[in-house]
């Protein structure tokens, strides 16, 4: 058994968003958010469920914090709900909102926990939809506006801010295929709401370092190796593209280089984008995107993999890629292309410093009759990623932190309930906790400071 020792300021974390999990969604002064109306109309939620009441970490944040504690954690990622902040949008904030996050980093910082505060983790206040959401510039005023008052409260005493969480999610899913909020299917829509994404994101930085001295500051993309398993030349066009519109798009203009001039030519020709290019990006935006950063946050699921679609993978392929098994959610498990997309990250954009902010798997393993939650795969998911992110910093990358998804089962957006990713286990009848076993290994992880291969 080989030991595998994690640099000694490695960051061990684990990681929630606001709607997943608080509940609350109408008290003390919140506005409403996307997702609350979304999850409220019908038809939208595979189990009709909503985040009304989730995991009531808004009243539970207590016992959330002492559980943290008991295993281990260093660090703790969570986003802030806007529309609790500023529950109209922009204007007058919500005290009782900020006082909210105020004691939890309190309470954070009490139980030797660090805080990483992502401000957008997809909950838009609806007053900003009603105006047209991320479609129009404006928007992005408002999010600076709401960058400005979070930091200002917390910036004393939170040291690790993103601003946004996986930009490509809110283009393709809210505005490409519409099946996230706002629900619009448009491509030429969505380029424009990554551009604004991509913008607030550029004239928050400056705001956050303002008020949050010494503070490092990032931006969390999701990163998705593509494979193209067919040996067709004249095929290949389309995994460059998936890895454009995946990738490029976002990582490109945040490394100063702009959109990629590839996927700007195809969005001419598939009409995302008229035959100018993409106008909505007005003179300083592209310098404005590319403020520098302190880190980057990579979320890593699962590959995209180009499949042939007729029998059998052809001669010379990927063939390893063709029959990978799956978690419960249905993503390929392929824990190589953590390893590949840090170690493309870092040579191809040289960020100073990467988290892995998002790992984990969906797995339903419940409490058998003595109470206990015996979830082996996930350990052996969790097992298989470190190892890679291990050997990515053996290659040289500069990988500082790595935070499991999620800390407990929670409302998996368009899943509901039915998929659980959490190291706890969650009754949502009587909101009791239970660590499961991934979350004992883990903690043996972190105090170990590394991991042992082949045992749990
Ligand atoms: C990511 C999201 C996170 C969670 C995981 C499973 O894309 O950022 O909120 O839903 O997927």
């Amino acid at each position: 058994m080989q030991s595998l020792d994690f640099p000694e300021s490695f960051v061990w974390g684990a990681g929630t968003s606001a709607y997943q999990i608080e509940g609350a969604w109408d008290e003390d002064g919140k506005g409403e958010s996307i997702w609350d109306r979304f999850s409220h109309s019908p038809g939208t939620i595979e189990d009709s469920s909503t985040g009304d009441v989730a995991c009531d970490h808004y009243h539970r944040w207590r016992e959330d914090i002492a559980l943290m504690k008991r295993l281990g954690l260093k660090a703790y990622r969570f986003s802030i709900s806007w529309p609790r902040i500023i529950p109209a949008g922009r204007g007058k904030p919500n005290q009782a909102g900020l006082d909210f996050y105020s004691r939890l980093v309190d309470g954070l910082l009490d139980a030797g926990v660090e805080p990483f505060v992502t401000l957008y983790h997809w909950d838009l206040p609806v007053a900003l939809q009603d105006e047209g959401g991320w479609v129009v510039r404006s928007t992005t005023e408002a999010f600076v506006e709401y960058a400005d008052v979070v930091s200002r409260c917390l910036g004393d005493r939170v040291k690790n801010w993103t601003t946004h969480n996986e930009p490509w999610t809110v283009v393709f899913l809210g505005h490409q295929l519409g099946i996230h909020p706002p629900g619009v299917q448009d491509l030429s829509t969505a380029l424009k709401v990554g551009h604004h994404l991509l913008l607030s994101h550029g004239w928050a930085v400056p705001a956050l370092r303002r008020n949050s001295p010494g503070a490092e500051v990032g931006i969390v993309t999701t990163v998705v190796p593509v494979y193209d398993t067919r040996n067709k030349e004249h095929k290949r066009r389309a995994g460059v593209a998936l890895d454009g519109s995946l990738n490029r798009w976002y990582l490109d203009p945040l490394y100063g280089r702009g959109y990629p001039a590839d996927m700007v030519t195809d969005h001419i020709a598939n009409g995302g984008l008229p035959r100018e290019g993409p106008t909505f990006v007005e003179s300083g935006d592209y310098d404005a995107i590319a403020a520098p950063i302190d880190f980057l946050g990579v979320n890593y699921y699962c590959p995209a993999v180009l499949r042939d679609s007729g029998a059998g993978p052809p001669e010379g392929t990927a063939s390893h890629l063709q029959n990978l098994e799956r978690t419960d959610i249905g993503w390929d498990i392929y824990p190589d292309g953590l390893y590949d997309v840090l170690c493309r990250v870092h040579f191809e954009y040289r960020p100073g410093k990467i988290h892995v902010t998002e790992n984990g798997a969906a797995y339903s393993d419940g409490p058998g009759n003595d109470g206990h939650v015996g979830d082996e795969r996930r350990i052996k998911y969790l097992r298989q990623h470190l190892g890679a992110v291990h050997r990515a910093i053996e290659a040289g990358v500069p990988v500082a932190g790595y935070f499991a998804w999620t800390l407990m089962d929670n409302f998996e957006w368009t899943k509901g309930y039915s998929q659980r990713f959490g190291l706890v286990w969650v009754d949502f009848e009587t909101q009791e906790r239970i660590p499961k076993d991934s979350a004992l290994w883990y903690k043996q992880v972190i105090e170990g400071n590394g991991i042992t291969e082949g045992g749990v």
